[in-house]
C-alpha cells in the first residue's frame, strides 16, 4: 500500500513538472512566467500540496519523494529561467524593429563650451591678486550719481559727468561709468582694513567701432589700511603684472590724474610681443611699454566721504579694462569681436595662454 502511494506521488510529481517545463517553454511574457511560478512553486502551488501529503508516507519513502521534489523544482526553476531570458531578448528585438532604436543613425556629438575671453582674463586677475587677500565684491550697474562721481571727488562740472560721456537715466541716476562705485559701496558699509576686488560691466557713451564700445569690462582694486604708502602700491601691482604677464615683465609708473587719488599713476609694462625692445613691434608700437592700468592712493577726500578718518587710514585704488588685456593678450584686432558671440572666435580660447 505505501509502495503504490509513493508511485502516485512520484507520478504527480512529473506530471507537475512536464506540465511547468511545457508551459513555461510556451509562455510569451515576463507576467505569463511569473504566474507560472506562482501556481507551481508559490506557497500554495502544485509542488507545495505534494510537499504537504509527504506526512501519508512512510518515514522510509518520505526521503525519496523529498528528493524527486527537489529535482522537479530546479528543474522547473530552469525552465523558467530559460523562458525569462528568451522573453527578454525578444522584447529587445521588438523594439530594435519597431524602430524605437536605429543603431544606423549616427551619434549625436556633445559640443563642449568654452570660457568666454573676457571671462578668462576677469578670472586670471583675480587668481593673482585673491593670494593677497582681497575678496571679490559686485555693484549696481544703474547707480547713483553720488556712487559713481560725488563720493569720489569728481567736482559738479567735471567733463566725465557730461552727458557726452556718461549714460544717464534720469538727473541723478547713470549707468555706471567705472566700477568704482563699488569701491564707495564697499567702504560704505564696511571698517577698515579692506582689500576688495570689483569685476563687472560698465557704460559710456561711445560709438561703437573696432576700437570703443559703449559697453565694456573693468577690474577695480581697493586697499584701505593704516600705514598703506605708495610702496604698498608699486609692491602690489608689480607682483601682480609678474603673475599675470610672466616672471620677467618689468613694470613703469609714470604720473597721472584721477580725481579719487592723489598721487595718481599709470603703470606700464614692458610690452608682451617684443619683451620690451621695442623696435617695429606692432603691439607696443616701437615704445617697448603697454599702459595697463590706473592707481592712486585714495584721495582723502574719499576716505572722509565714506565716514574714514584719513588721519588713521590710507589707501591705494587701481582700474584696469579687461578688454584691453584681452586684447593684448591675444592680439585681437577688433573688440566687437567679443561681444558677437560668433564661436568661431569664441573656440579658440580655452582658458589657456
Ligand atoms: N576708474 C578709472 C577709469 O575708469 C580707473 C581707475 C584709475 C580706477 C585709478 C582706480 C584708480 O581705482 O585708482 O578709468
Amino acid at each position: 500500500m505505501g509502495r503504490k502511494l509513493t508511485a502516485y506521488r512520484m507520478e504527480d510529481l512529473k506530471r507537475i513538472e512536464r506540465a511547468a517545463i511545457q508551459r513555461a517553454e510556451s509562455a510569451k511574457t515576463a507576467q505569463e512566467i511569473a504566474t507560472i511560478r506562482a501556481d507551481v512553486l508559490g506557497k500554495k502551488g502544485e509542488l507545495g500540496t505534494v510537499l504537504r501529503s509527504l506526512g501519508s508516507l512512510s518515514a522510509e519513502e518520505r526521503p525519496k519523494v523529498g528528493q524527486q521534489i527537489n529535482t522537479s523544482k530546479s528543474r522547473i526553476e530552469a525552465a523558467l529561467e530559460a523562458a525569462m531570458v528568451r522573453v527578454e531578448k525578444g522584447r529587445l528585438e521588438e523594439e530594435l524593429v519597431a524602430g524605437r532604436f536605429d543603431v544606423t543613425l549616427p551619434g549625436r556629438v556633445v559640443t563642449m563650451g568654452s570660457p568666454h575671453p573676457l571671462r578668462i582674463v576677469e578670472r586670471d586677475v583675480i587668481a593673482t591678486l585673491l593670494p593677497l587677500g582681497f575678496t571679490v565684491a559686485q555693484g549696481p550697474l544703474v547707480e547713483h550719481d553720488w556712487y559713481n562721481f560725488g563720493a569720489l571727488n569728481f567736482p559738479p562740472d567735471h567733463p566725465a559727468r557730461d552727458q557726452q560721456d556718461t549714460l544717464f537715466v534720469s538727473d541723478e541716476v547713470l549707468l555706471r561709468t567705472h566700477t568704482s562705485n563699488v569701491q564707495v559701496r564697499t567702504m560704505c558699509k564696511q571698517k577698515p582694513p579692506v582689500r576688495v576686488l570689483a569685476p563687472g560691466m560698465v557704460f559710456r557713451r561711445d560709438e561703437l567701432d573696432a576700437t570703443h564700445s559703449p559697453t565694456f569690462h573693468q577690474i577695480e582694486g581697493l586697499w584701505v589700511d593704516g600705514h598703506t604708502t605708495f610702496a604698498h602700491l608699486k609692491g602690489v601691482l608689480r607682483r601682480f603684472a609678474e603673475n599675470l604677464f610672466g616672471p620677467e615683465t618689468r613694470v613703469r609708473f609714470r604720473p597721472s590724474f584721477f580725481p579719487f587719488t592723489e598721487p595718481s599713476t599709470e603703470m606700464d609694462v614692458s610690452c608682451v610681443g617684443c619683451g620690451g625692445t621695442g623696435g617695429g613691434c606692432r603691439i607696443c608700437k616701437g615704445t617697448g611699454w603697454l599702459e595697463i592700468l590706473g592707481a592712486g592712493m585714495v584721495d582723502p577726500a574719499v576716505l572722509e566721504a565714506v565716514g574714514y578718518d584719513p588721519e588713521q587710514v590710507q589707501g591705494f585704488a587701481f582700474g584696469m579694462g579687461i578688454e584691453r588685456i584681452a586684447i593684448l593678450r591675444w592680439g585681437v584686432e577688433d573688440i566687437r569681436l567679443f561681444y558677437e558671440n560668433d564661436v568661431r572666435f569664441l573656440r579658440q580660447f580655452s582658458g589657456n595662454p
